[in-house]
C-alpha cells in the first residue's frame, strides 16, 4: 500500500567544479551553525573530490552526509586520474552520483559506463544516485519517456531487486539544468510516476515504493517546496542554488 510507505526526503547539493577546500569548510561551518536539528529528512553535499577529506570531520556531527559527484567502475588499478568507490567510502561518502548529464554529454559516458559505476558504488556499500533525463531536442521529439526508460534500463542492468531498492534515482531534464527553467511540478510528477512504475517492473512494485526519486534542474528556495509536495518527488538534486549557504539552507528546510 503506497500510503503506508514513508520515503524520507533527500536534498543533495551538487557543487560541480566549484569551491576550494577553504571555501568548502567555511560553507560547512556556516551551514551547520544555522541549521536546526533535522530528523525528518536527509541532506548531503557533493563537493569536488579535493574537498571531501576536509569536509568529513566538519560534517560528522551534523545531519549532512557526503556524496561523490562521480566514481570509476573498477575498484583499483591503472586508471590515471580516477577515483574508486572504496576510496570514496574510505573518505566518508554515503552517496555517489552516477551518470550525471554533464558526465554523459561532456565526457561521453555511455549507459554501460554508468551501469559499472552504479555497481561499483553498491559493492563498496555506498548508495548510488542514478541520474537520468532527456535533452530539449529529445523532449521536442516526444522521446522523454523512451530516453528515461532506456537510461534506467541501462543504468540498473543486471542488478538484483535488492540492489535496485537500495538505489536512488534523480530525474534531471537536461534543458532545466543551469538554465533557470524548471519542469512544472505536475509535469515532473508525471515523469516521476512513470519512473516508479518502471522501477516496479525491475524491482517489484513494493520495492519501487521504497525508492527515492529526486528531481533536479534549476531547483531554488522558491520552487523546492512545490516540487517536493508532489507524491512521487522525494527530494531534490540542487546545483547552482547549493553554492550559497542561505539558499541551500532554505531548500533543506523547505
Ligand atoms: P542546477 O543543477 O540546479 O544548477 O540546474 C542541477 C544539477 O546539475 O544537478
Amino acid at each position: 500500500m503506497a500510503g503506508e510507505i514513508v520515503r524520507r526526503p533527500l536534498i543533495i547539493g551538487n557543487w560541480k567544479m566549484n569551491k576550494t577546500i577553504g571555501e568548502a569548510v567555511g560553507f560547512a561551518r556556516a551551514l551547520a551553525a544555522g541549521l536546526p536539528p533535522v530528523t525528518d529528512r536527509d541532506a548531503a553535499i557533493a563537493p569536488p573530490f579535493t574537498a571531501l577529506y576536509a569536509l568529513a570531520p566538519e560534517l560528522r556531527e551534523t545531519a549532512i552526509a557526503l556524496c561523490a559527484q562521480d566514481v570509476h567502475g573498477e575498484d583499483r588499478g591503472a586508471f590515471t586520474g580516477e577515483v574508486s568507490a572504496p576510496m570514496l567510502r574510505d573518505v566518508g561518502c554515503r552517496y555517489g552520483l552516477a551518470g550525471h548529464s554533464e558526465r554523459r554529454r561532456i565526457f561521453g559516458e555511455t549507459g554501460d559506463d554508468v551501469n559499472r559505476k552504479v555497481k561499483a558504488l553498491l559493492r563498496a556499500g555506498l548508495t548510488p544516485v542514478l541520474c537520468v533525463g532527456e535533452t530539449l531536442e529529445e523532449r521536442d521529439a516526444e522521446q522523454t519517456y523512451n530516453i528515461v526508460r532506456r537510461q534506467l534500463k541501462e543504468g540498473l542492468n543486471n542488478l538484483s531487486a535488492d540492489d535496485i531498492r537500495r538505489s536512488i534515482v534523480a530525474y534531471e531534464p537536461v534543458w532545466a539544468i543551469g538554465t533557470g527553467r524548471t519542469a512544472a511540478p505536475d509535469q515532473a510528477q508525471d515523469i516521476h510516476h512513470f519512473i516508479r512504475q518502471f522501477l516496479g517492473l525491475m524491482a517489484g512494485q513494493e520495492g519501487a515504493e521504497e525508492i527515492r526519486i529526486l528531481y533536479g534542474g534549476s531547483v531554488s528556495p522558491e520552487n523546492a517546496g512545490a516540487l517536493m509536495a508532489q507524491e512521487d518527488i522525494d527530494g531534490v538534486l540542487v546545483g547552482g542554488a547549493s553554492l550559497d549557504v542561505d539558499s541551500f539552507r532554505k531548500i533543506i528546510l523547505y
